[in-house]
């Protein structure tokens, strides 16, 4: 697995180690941390590799020693892009290239990490797997990341076509224990921190603008019926919680109200942290039929229930 020290990846571990998989986990810890893994660092079945999915020749070695690979591995968050927007563009097209090219190589199947941000500003909700995409202009560099994983789908269904075995998920702001609390433009993970240290809570724009939150467990739940799945592959996946369709400033007041915090809620401009010329995406909502027909799944857990779940672990790894 690539990106396995991270939020999402790291919780896909568990579950293949709870399943008896041995794992292999190629990181580089840019984004991921030791602390994520921790639990797996002694055993035998799971190795992990610090390394990068530019290094080509590790790629292909590692994917020769695997039935199977997830992908995971990305420059993650609009706030990451902006900041560093060619080393983004570089991991998340060529090293997908890479993990693909090898997975050809070796006929392993694969299956790839994608986003809701394909879709751009989204011209209608819900939005379907097959749906146009919206994007905005190359001078906007946080729709950088949208084209690195729109041409990494792409790649893959291109690989797909000529006998690769692989699968695409298109994840739908996925939230839950482990999310990086200093975030990296995560507004779930920024809200809770921000209220935990009883900070205003930021909201940008008028606070109107929706998302869908998708809890972890039913996150990896999908990605692994995709993967394991035979009738998946070749497809495209939404992989986000229809009914919890959440203005952000509504998810700013649950934050607060989940934990107890005093803080207060204030606005600011995208221009404020984004600077000039950042465009958002004002609603975003999956369509959950494909996953649901083709994948029998369809997420569970509603947004308070998880914010609950995700609150009490950040109280535990405050107090261990
Ligand atoms: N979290 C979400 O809501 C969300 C939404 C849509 C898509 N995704 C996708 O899901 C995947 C996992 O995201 P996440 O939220 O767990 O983010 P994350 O930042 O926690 O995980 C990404 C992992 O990739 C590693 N990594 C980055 N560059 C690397 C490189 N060059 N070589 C090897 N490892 C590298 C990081 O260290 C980290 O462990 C990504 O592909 C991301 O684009 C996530």
């Amino acid at each position: 697995m690539t990106g396995g020290a991270g939020f999402i990846g790291s919780h896909l571990v568990d579950r293949l180690v709870d399943q008896g998989d041995d794992v292999t986990v190629l990181d580089d810890f840019s984004t991921g941390r030791r602390s994520n893994i921790r639990d797996h660092a002694e055993r035998d079945t799971v190795r992990i590799i610090e390394g990068t999915i530019l290094d080509e020749a590790l790629v292909e070695t590692l994917a020769d020693g695997c039935d199977r690979v997830f992908h995971l591995a990305a420059a993650v968050g609009v706030a990451h892009i902006i900041a560093n927007p060619l080393g983004s563009i570089q991991v998340n097209s060529r090293g997908t290239e890479n993990v693909l090219t090898a997975c050809a190589h070796h006929e392993r199947k694969v299956l790839i990490a994608s986003s809701s941000e394909v879709y751009g500003r989204g011209g209608q909700v819900p939005m379907h797997e097959d749906d146009d995409r919206i994007l905005g202009s190359t001078v906007i560099p946080r729709w950088s990341y949208a084209t690195a994983k729109a041409l990494d789908e792409h790649l893959l269904l291109a690989h797909a076509a000529q006998g690769l075995r692989g699968v695409i998920v298109r994840y739908f702001n996925i939230y839950g224990p482990r999310m990086d609390p200093q975030g990296y433009g995560s507004v779930m993970a920024t809200f809770l921190r921000q209220a935990l240290t009883r900070e205003p809570l930021t909201v940008y724009g008028d606070g109107l603008q929706t998302r869908c939150f998708t809890y972890i467990d039913d996150c990896i739940d999908g990605t692994m019926l995709a993967m394991e799945l035979p009738s998946a592959e070749g497809q495209v996946f939404n992989v986000g919680n229809a009914a919890t369709e959440t203005a952000i400033a509504e998810l700013a007041r649950r934050v607060i109200e989940t934990t107890g915090s005093p803080s207060s809620i204030v606005h600011e401009t995208y221009e404020s942290h984004f600077g000039k010329g950042f465009e958002d995406t004002r609603r975003r909502v999956p369509s959950a039929a494909r996953a649901s027909e083709g994948l029998g799944w369809t997420a569970r857990v509603d947004l308070d229930a998880g914010l609950r779940r995700t609150l009490e672990s950040w109280e535990q790894q405050d107090s261990g």
